[in-house]
């Protein structure tokens, strides 16, 4: 019998498969429903302070392998949004609250009002590649993601989770930043920077140009940061890149996750996803005598 029941920090995920940030996660309908189709935990979409549009359209572009985004954060803001997390507070997994901030008073402001709201963890997003005076700005500077997370945990009680960019040159030294500040966690990675052209209209498809790539062309770039992060730090990694399958998921455990975030993949596989991946871990591992997920974690590194 395989058990792939996990632990990150003080929260029991069932099962390591979490919904990434920005699909499916701006309200509570979408976010039971993602929970009923197998997914061991839940993350919210970024929140920030006020409502925010985010970018005119197009925001979204599918390439060969994988999707193209530069959404600009778009919110309902913390107050609207502490409305549609009351409906879940019955529901029988983690629910992990996003949030972005520009500075340590919006973040700590933010994350007290999560905590008041009932999620049961924070996940700080310091990695948004294209949103202007938030996201990697700040997390690509050491300094600021220590004292933004010490200030954090220092405001709360709940577990929180610090969201890295893999457009650094060094992601290592902000994931130990990251834990200097006493994260409980690292999720590897957001989106990689990138941008795609139409050539008949001789212009960038986004209309903020620049955007983030996800889906199964990034994999092998999240298995590298998780792999070199696990290295370096001893708190647990989330690893979230192109993950579609039950393979790609065991991927980033053997690099060193504790659990696996899955975005773009819903998008591809639908909900089905997070049980599927499941259950080809699970034969996977009994083919290969694991009988726990713990026995695979950073399995890579001999
Ligand atoms: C449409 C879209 C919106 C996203 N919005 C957010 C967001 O609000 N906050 C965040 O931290 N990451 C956001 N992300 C990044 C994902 O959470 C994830 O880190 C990234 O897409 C890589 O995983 P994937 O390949 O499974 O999609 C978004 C991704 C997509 C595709």
């Amino acid at each position: 019998m395989v058990s792939l029941t996990t632990n990150l920090a003080s929260l029991t995920l069932s099962n390591p498969t979490i919904l990434a940030s920005g699909i499916m996660d701006e309200d509570a309908g979408s976010m039971k429903r993602i929970l009923h189709g197998g997914a061991g935990a839940i993350v919210t979409k970024s929140i920030g302070m006020k409502p925010q549009e985010g970018y005119p359209n197009p925001t979204l572009v599918e390439l060969e392998h994988g999707m193209l985004n530069a959404m600009g954060l778009p919110n309902p803001g913390i107050e609207a949004f502490g409305e549609e997390l009351q409906s879940l507070k019955k529901v029988n997994a983690p629910i992990i609250g996003s949030i972005f901030g520009a500075d340590i008073s919006e973040f700590t402001a933010l994350a007290k009002k999560m905590q008041d709201h009932g999620t049961h963890a924070l996940e700080l997003n310091m990695s948004c590649p294209h949103a202007k005076g938030y996201g990697v700005e700040i997390g690509s500077d050491a300094a600021r993601v220590k004292t933004i997370t010490a200030a954090v945990k220092n405001a709360v009680t709940i577990p929180i989770f610090v969201k890295l960019s893999p457009n650094l040159t060094d992601i290592v030294s902000i994931a130990k930043a990251a834990e200097q500040g006493g994260a409980d966690g690292i999720v590897a990675i957001n989106t990689v920077k990138a941008m795609k052209i139409d050539i008949e209209l001789q212009m960038p498809v986004l209309a903020n140009k620049r955007g983030g790539y996800s889906g199964s062309a990034i994999k092998p770039i999240g298995i590298r940061c998780v792999y070199d992060i696990f290295e370096q730090v001893d708190i647990p990694i989330i690893g979230v890149g192109g993950i579609l399958t039950g393979k790609d998921a065991l991927e980033y455990l053997m690099a060193g996750a504790t659990a696996v975030q899955i975005g773009s993949g819903v998008y591809y596989h639908e909900l089905t996803i997070f049980n599927n991946i499941c259950q080809e871990m699970k034969q996977w591992m009994n083919a290969h005598g694991y009988s726990n997920i713990h026995e695979v974690i950073g399995v890579a590194h001999q």
